[in-house]
């Protein structure tokens, strides 16, 4: 008897949950409200830009910040970041300068909406280097208020790395430099001053830094080499990017996707094999990405750049700053023919539209990591010597009980030292979940909950996602001194204090 009442209420609470999937429908033209809610008999009113709904995140659930997507309808063709043209080349030294800045940005007709950006007036560009060379980077601030420009998933020194404690004042300048160390990856930058990174991103800086290497050279840029900086915002009725309007302490989200900044964007690819390179961009939400057609796909590289064999995908889950390439097959397919790259919640974030171009790209085979990633018994068997307990939610987040104070350093590790760090998402009654980013270095997961972590995990990751109640250990080496953070990479998490320093020497 109690076991048909507990079946009784899941199904209940199952259904409830779907409810609101039921009115999703396919396609990129905008959702109508029309028959489909007639047919479900439900009275729900039309969604208006800023209604919340309901997500898996209970927090969000019960109070109602997770904002729903916009299917995108696919009018404009999607912005390729600009390729970061080198100032001086130099044997192996390249010389790039990048300059965050004011700007304006017209996403609706005639309406001018003030952003920020590098280079230009909303995100930025690609800065490409290759292993080996030494990069020197010019970061100028034009904006009017400080800034810190952080590389995100770079093996770098913690004096060139932009956390908090390296401002940049505005209408100043700073140089770096920095050792290519790492193989190919897709990496990317972003501001990081104390307090307001969140508001910083989320106004538009962000850009891209690939790593490049002598493998997989078969794809070229913008022409079946994308990249896909997935975002969301949330505009004022004057179309406004007013982060204190969308402001909510648990994280903000949007009811409109940016994918590269472009708002209802559509891809046109060619027939044949496409990379297409995942960065959630986005402050809060997470992104759990499919393909309308079903067709599985295959997951080259992760945060910290190709994993050993291409690992055969339906789904792609990414939380905040987290990356994945993906190489899709567009070879059987005809001019004018729309796949839907979708998120969850049935939303179309970007129609995939095939060209007439036929690229024969035959060789993925160098998409393989080489020497290969190995967790070696030493790791597999060492204890844990760093603790990580992740709490709380909305303002009250915290790392250890604690939060974020600049002038404290909360571990020191050994230059070349690898450590076991066990990060536990420690679970509360609303149940959020924390994506873990740590500073200046890529790390192995050992272990998801005591178990071997799934393929797509086996590979170099900076931030890893922990569901309440997770745990998992890492295998943290630095091999660049200095000062790094480590953090939640819910943007507003990390801005409310759920950060902590460690000091590598
Ligand atoms: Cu994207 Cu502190 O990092
Ligand atoms: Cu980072
Ligand atoms: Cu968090």
């Amino acid at each position: 008897m109690r076991k048909l009442i507990y079946i009784l209420i899941t199904l209940l609470i199952v259904l409830t949950a779907c409810q609101p999937m039921m009115h999703r429908h396919h396609g990129v033209s905008p959702r109508t409200h029309g028959h489909h809610s007639e047919i479900i008999g439900e009275n729900e009113a039309p969604r208006e830009n800023n209604t919340p709904r309901m997500h898996r995140n209970h927090y969000e659930r019960m109070h109602g910040s997770y904002r729903s997507l916009n299917d995108s309808t696919g009018e404009n063709e999607i912005a390729l970041p600009p390729l970061l043209e080198a100032d001086q080349i130099d044997g192996k030294d390249i010389y790039y300068t990048i300059e965050a800045q004011e700007g304006e940005t017209e996403f609706f007709d005639g309406i001018h909406t003030k952003t920020r950006g590098y280079n230009g007036s909303f995100l930025g560009p690609v800065i490409r280097v290759q292993k080996d060379e030494t990069a020197h980077v010019t970061l100028k601030n034009n904006l009017t208020e400080d800034t810190t420009v952080h590389w995100h998933g770079l093996i770098i020194e913690g004096n060139a790395d932009g956390g908090p404690h390296d401002v940049i004042p505005k209408g100043d300048e700073k140089e770096i430099t920095f050792d290519v160390k790492q193989d190919q990856a897709t990496l990317w930058f972003h501001p990081h001053p104390e307090g307001h990174t969140a508001r910083q991103v989320y106004e538009g800086l962000a850009g891209l830094l690939y790593i490049e290497d002598e493998r997989a050279t078969n794809f070229e840029y913008g022409v079946n080499d994308f990249p896909l900086v997935l975002q969301d915002r949330t505009f004022t009725e004057n179309g406004e990017l007013d982060y204190r309007y969308a402001y909510h302490p648990n994280g903000v989200t949007g009811t409109t996707s940016l994918v590269n900044g472009t708002m209802n964007p559509q891809l046109t690819v060619p027939q044949g094999k496409v990379r297409l390179r995942l960065l959630n961009g986005a402050n809060l939400r997470e992104y759990s990405l499919t393909l309308d057609d079903n067709q599985t796909f295959k997951q080259i590289a992760t945060d910290g750049g190709l994993l050993d064999e291409p690992v055969s995908k339906q789904k792609i889950h990414l939380t905040p700053s987290e990356r994945a390439e993906i190489i899709v097959d567009f070879s059987n397919y005809e001019e004018g023919d729309t796949v839907n790259l979708m998120n969850d919640e049935n939303t179309v974030l970007l129609p995939l539209v095939i060209s007439d171009k036929k690229i024969d790209v035959k060789k993925t085979e160098n998409f393989k990591r080489d020497p290969l990633y190995t967790i070696t018994d030493e790791e597999m068997n060492q204890d844990v010597s760093k603790e990580i307990n992740l709490t709380g939610m909305g303002p009250h987040v915290t790392i250890n009980g604690k939060k974020f104070d600049p002038d404290r350093i909360d571990l020191t590790q050994e230059l070349g030292v690898t450590e076991i760090w066990e990060v536990y998402n420690e679970p509360n009654m609303m149940g959020t979940v924390h994506p873990f980013h740590i500073h200046g270095t890529q790390f192995k997961i050992i272990s998801v909950n005591g178990e071997e972590p799934p393929e797509e995990l086996q590979g170099y990751k900076d931030t890893v996602h922990l569901e309440p109640g997770d745990r998992v250990q890492l295998a943290v080496k630095f091999v660049t001194p200095g000062v790094y953070m480590y953090h939640c990479h819910i943007l507003e998490h990390e801005d409310n204090g759920m950060m902590g320093q460690i000091l590598v020497e």
